[in-house]
């Protein structure tokens, strides 16, 4: 078949991995799919930055909207980042010509997911969002296609692998909350404002998408309760594990008989209990099901490779011309969010 010709605009560290890997397994995908994957164009912030990866022979946008409309991109990846600027335009100008949209953007996503998706329903374009959410894990494609009929009752977890691994960290050795920072930006995993990981924002965010998809609901990032893990020390830390616990930074949203509950908070989890065992840069989403009591799916919450991994799975799905349903355009039996009570 045809090859698909791609445009990322955003070349940081998920930008750059997925450049790699099509590198790397561009040959295995083409068997695989019966067409090729080529990148065609790039944009980002800096053209002549190192990144490990040769960008040459790519076309080169300075801006990410003039690479969204090119008619030699049939798939816009969008890495940029931001809840507004150029990520909105350019992913709105992509759709408003039809053209499928991957993103891995939840704060974006997270304001404006609901228009957006009713925008590619439209325009007859697609938009995946599989990296969006706890990074190399599927939790999307498990939510949309494997629970059949089930109705979610609860779904909680680590959605933010910056924090889990600082407490991690914290927990093992004898080691500053800035220094971990540090290291966690370093190995790329915080955000490029990392106040967003720390402050609990990302996880809010990411738990919004998660409620809409499991509930039904709009996307209400501005309905989650958050509290981050900055005020977190050592001596806290301790204390908790001489009692048989490990603080971890959940996300939780569940049916409440006002409508649907959404916290972010540190919390105590049982050292026994399967989420307390998904440390360092790992995330674990569980979801309870009508039918199933607690399913946990955990994996690489960030970095470049495992979140340019979900990417590239949005990318076959598309290629191969696999329908991905619109994510959160309201139904009418809507579920309003409530913000949790502060206890
Ligand atoms: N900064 C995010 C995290 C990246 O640490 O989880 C993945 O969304």
């Amino acid at each position: 078949g045809r090859p698909l010709r791609i445009g990322i605009a955003g070349l940081g560290t998920v930008g750059a991995a997925l450049i790699n890997i099509l590198n790397n397994d561009g040959d295995a995908i083409a068997r695989k799919l019966g067409r090729r994957i080529v990148v065609s164009a790039v944009s980002a912030r800096s053209r002549h930055r190192e990144r490990g990866v040769s960008i040459d022979e790519f076309a080169w946008f300075d801006d990410p909207v003039a690479l969204a409309k090119s008619p030699d991109v049939d798939l816009f990846v969008e890495l940029v980042g931001g809840e507004d600027g150029p990520a909105l335009a350019s992913v709105s100008a992509a759709l408003e010509r039809g053209c499928p949209v991957i993103t891995a953007n939840k704060a974006l996503l997270a304001r404006h997911g609901v228009a957006l998706a009713a925008m590619a329903e439209k325009n007859g374009a697609q938009l995946g969002f599989e990296a969006a959410v706890a990074g190399g894990i599927p939790v999307i494609k498990t939510l949309r296609e494997g629970l059949g009929s089930s109705s979610i009752t609860r779904v909680y977890g680590i959605m933010n692998g910056t924090c889990n691994y600082i407490l991690t960290r914290m927990g093992a050795e004898s080691i500053s909350f800035e220094e971990c920072l540090k290291d966690a930006q370093e190995l790329g995993y915080a955000e490029s404002d990392p106040t967003f990981d720390i402050e609990g924002f990302d996880t809010a965010h990411k738990l919004a998408i998660l409620t809409s998809l499991c509930f039904g609901t709009e996307i209400a990032a501005d309905q989650v309760f958050v509290e981050g893990i900055a005020r977190i020390t050592q001596a806290d830390i301790k204390v908790a594990a001489d009692l048989g616990y490990k603080i971890k930074l959940l996300g939780m949203a569940q049916k409440r008989a006002d409508g649907i509950e959404q916290r972010v908070h540190p919390t105590l989890v049982r050292k026994t209990s399967s989420i307390a065992g998904v440390d360092g840069v790992l995330n674990a989403v569980a979801l309870e099901t009508n039918h199933v009591q607690e399913l946990l799916l955990a994996g690489p919450g960030a970095g470049g490779e495992a979140t340019a991994a979900s990417v590239l799975s949005d990318i076959l799905d598309i290629a191969r011309g696999t329908h991905v349903p619109p994510l959160g355009v309201p139904t009418d039996d809507l579920v309003p969010c409530t913000r949790a009570p502060m206890r």
